[in-house]
């Protein structure tokens, strides 16, 4: 999965975030809507600056893209000590988003395969996520679901993924 080598479907390609700078200015502006209220203009953070810090190719927090016909249509990362109340779940995926007008078509799933094959690249056995509102998304991905918690008042689940599974 590193540079020369994407992953590759028949309409998309799976690759290091940190290959394509470009991509940082189109995958921000949808994290700004999708997350308004973490990366929006009322919001605590700046999308661009995560993903210049996940432009890194091989050690974390590394960003991966998905692209159709060269368009950045979706992200993933991988973070340490993210989960803040387990912060001992690590690596973790960060991140995850497909464009709108490209959702339910795989890519998600795909990032998320790619995501694992990177971690066991980088020598990790285990990935972590936690989710408020995709929880059915990782089981049908085979994710394993190991816990719940309340933080901040939202409930998530965690999951967790073998990178052997991928
Ligand atoms: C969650 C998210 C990343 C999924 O991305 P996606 O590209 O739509 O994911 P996939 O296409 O791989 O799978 C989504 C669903 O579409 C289904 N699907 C996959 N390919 C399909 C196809 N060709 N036709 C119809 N459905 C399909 C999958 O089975 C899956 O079903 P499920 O919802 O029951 O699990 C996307 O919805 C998103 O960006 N959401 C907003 C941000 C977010 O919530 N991120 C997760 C935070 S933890």
């Amino acid at each position: 999965m590193s540079s020369p080598n994407p992953i590759r479907s028949e309409s998309f390609e799976i690759g290091l975030l940190a290959d394509y700078p470009e991509a940082v200015r189109v995958i921000a502006a949808g994290y700004e809507v999708e997350w308004d209220f973490w990366y929006g203009s009322g919001g605590r953070a700046s999308a661009r600056s995560d993903l210049l810090e996940r432009s890194q190719t091989d050690r974390l927090p590394l960003g991966l893209i998905a692209r159709r016909a060269s368009e950045p249509i979706g992200a993933v990362a991988l973070a340490a000590n993210a989960i803040t109340p387990r912060p001992e779940l690590s690596p973790c995926l960060i991140g995850l988003w497909v464009a709108p007008a490209h959702r339910r078509k795989g890519i998600g799933t795909a990032l998320l395969r790619t995501a694992i094959v990177k971690a066991a690249e980088l020598d990790f056995d285990i990935v972590y996520s936690a989710t408020t509102t995709e929880p059915a998304f990782f089981m049908r991905a085979g994710w394993k679901k190991i816990d719940k918690l309340i933080f901040k008042g939202d409930a998530f689940g965690v999951f967790s993924a073998r990178c052997g599974q991928a």
